[in-house]
């Protein structure tokens, strides 16, 4: 008996206490310097995926994420995922993926956090106010390449879990952390790895998490969808050189000619998408989606202003943000071989590459997209009758992604933003591609969310990347909501 007593006695003083989310938010808030700090350790790291010969950076980058991890008491791996061939045909070794987990009690929900280390380039040259490598906080916001685009985020995420072992909570659930270093050139071998761990690394895993996003204005939001993108190369060939114009011009079919003729047959001046099937494919927007539209918060004229244009292409606030979100869309971005340096050089292009994307929405298909935009093409190309050659090809064909808007996930996200930032978020889209979200449901079925905390104003990939102390610090306090609230979503959508 007194054995027994003793022995209750030593496994109640061995028990974690009880959840507290005060107590955790305290935490955070006092200890949110050195978050800055551990902060401006990462942005100090030149992780730039694009670079080669910034490789050892990024690979010193993969290496401080999983020994942060590993200090935390995590069961930490750093998983080879092949090999990168570079356009001179040699191979260097991808930067390894960095796999965690926290708990394995198979009692508990299991959460993957997903995010990644990996920078845009960025010189300070190219019109920044402070070094991009060196985190600098102006009136409360923290400047450096990287801050917001992913290093914060990840790094909320791996505090919010430090805060729970601080203060000897037990974690709700058990995290897993799927951290990557080739983000931003197109997450290069994760796709593989993804495949390769369905059975092992993701089996037990509930649910997926990616904060790798942003909000649209100041008030917090959920992001329930993302649209896909076909890029497509269009090449016509002619003359076996280059021609000079006042010799030639006027007996030959001209490459660039036939070449913006065929472009200005894809879209017209108003928006609408002139290959036929594209827009039939397109899911039919519902009143209680444009309702939805309709109660987000966002300005059309600040984001006028912010952009620098007269006029938009469309005036009410829901047609704007259906046709950033739910609609598709084509851009023209290019055409390699095209005379572009200052000058007047009266020469006819002897090949010109076309480079342009369709944002892809549900429910197109990038298959089918790309048929269809290579018949259109070519039709347009033979109405011309000119003897030159077409060739049309997508490199990429990433599909769309969009969440189930009821679906539990989202019911504890907006109980979290509720409870620490006392608002109720906006549900909002991406217009942009996060390629990722998709595979993750494709290969291994799992439920995802994306909780962003990064500013609407952050400047990812561009001059002068922030993110506030603010979204820092409540992002962390976010996320160590989110884990308690994520622990009662029923596994099955109901
Ligand atoms: C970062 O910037 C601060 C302020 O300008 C400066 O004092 C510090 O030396 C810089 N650090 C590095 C590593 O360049
Ligand atoms: C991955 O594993 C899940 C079970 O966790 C299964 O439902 C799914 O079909 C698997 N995916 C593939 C591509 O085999
Ligand atoms: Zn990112």
């Amino acid at each position: 008996m007194l054995h027994f007593l003793l022995l209750s006695t030593l496994l109640l003083m061995a028990q974690a206490d009880p959840f507290q989310l005060d107590a955790l938010i305290q935490y955070v808030d006092s200890h949110q310097d050195e978050y800055v700090e551990t902060l401006r350790d990462w942005v100090a790291v030149e992780s730039d995926s694009s670079d080669v010969l910034k490789r050892a950076e990024l690979e010193h980058m993969m290496d401080i994420t999983a020994e942060k991890l590993r200090k935390m008491g995590g069961k930490v791996e750093l998983v080879d995922i092949g090999d990168q061939e570079l356009s001179d045909g040699t191979k260097i070794p991808l930067p390894k993926v960095v796999t965690a987990q926290f708990g394995s009690d198979s009692s508990k929900r299991t959460v993957c956090i997903y995010g990644h280390v990996d920078v845009q380039p960025a010189k300070k040259e190219d019109g920044w106010a402070t070094d991009p490598y060196n985190l600098t906080e102006i009136n409360g916001n923290l400047y450096g390449r990287g801050a917001s685009d992913n290093k914060a985020p990840v790094l909320a995420w791996i505090h919010a879990v430090e805060a729970y072992q601080a203060l000897n909570m037990e974690l709700p659930v058990n995290v897993k952390y799927i951290l990557e270093g080739m983000e931003e050139t197109g997450s290069n071998g994760l796709d593989a790895m993804i495949s390769q761990h369905n059975h092992t690394f993701f089996s037990d895993v509930d649910y997926i998490i990616i904060s790798d996003c942003g909000w649209l204005s100041r008030k917090p939001a959920l992001t329930y969808g993302t649209r896909g993108n076909c890029y497509f190369l269009a090449e016509v060939e002619g003359p076996k050189q280059d021609l000079h114009s006042g010799v030639f011009g006027g007996t030959v079919f001209e490459p660039m000619t036939d070449l913006i003729g065929i472009l200005d047959t894809l879209i017209d001046s108003s928006g609408k998408i002139l290959i036929p099937g594209i827009n039939e494919a397109v899911a039919a927007l519902t009143e209680e989606e444009m309702k939805l539209y309709e109660g987000i918060e966002f300005d059309l004229e600040s984001y006028q202003r912010k952009i620098g244009v007269d006029r938009l292409m469309y005036s009410s606030k829901a047609d704007l943000l259906a046709h950033r979100w739910r609609y598709p869309t084509v851009s023209i971005h290019g055409i390699e071989g095209a005379f572009s340096a200052p000058g007047t050089k009266t020469v006819i292009p002897a090949k010109v590459i076309a480079k342009f994307s369709i944002r892809q929405v549900p429910d197109m298909d990038p298959l089918l997209v790309e048929k269809q935009v290579s018949d259109h093409l070519n039709a347009e190309f033979a109405k011309r009758n000119s003897p030159n050659k077409l060739k049309v090809t997508m490199v990429i064909g990433a599909k769309p992604w969009v969440a189930d808007l009821k679906d539990s996930l989202y019911e504890a996200g907006k109980r979290a933003v509720k409870t620490v930032l006392g608002a109720d978020p906006d549900m909002i889209r991406e217009g942009g591609t996060i390629p990722i979200a998709r595979t993750f449901q494709d290969v291994t079925g799992k439920r995802i969310i994306m909780l962003p905390i990064g500013g609407f104003d952050d400047g990812l990939h561009s001059q002068n990347e922030k993110m506030s102390r603010y979204n820092y610090i409540e992002g962390t306090k976010l996320f160590v909501a989110y884990l308690h609230e994520v622990a009662q979503v029923w596994k099955v959508v109901i």
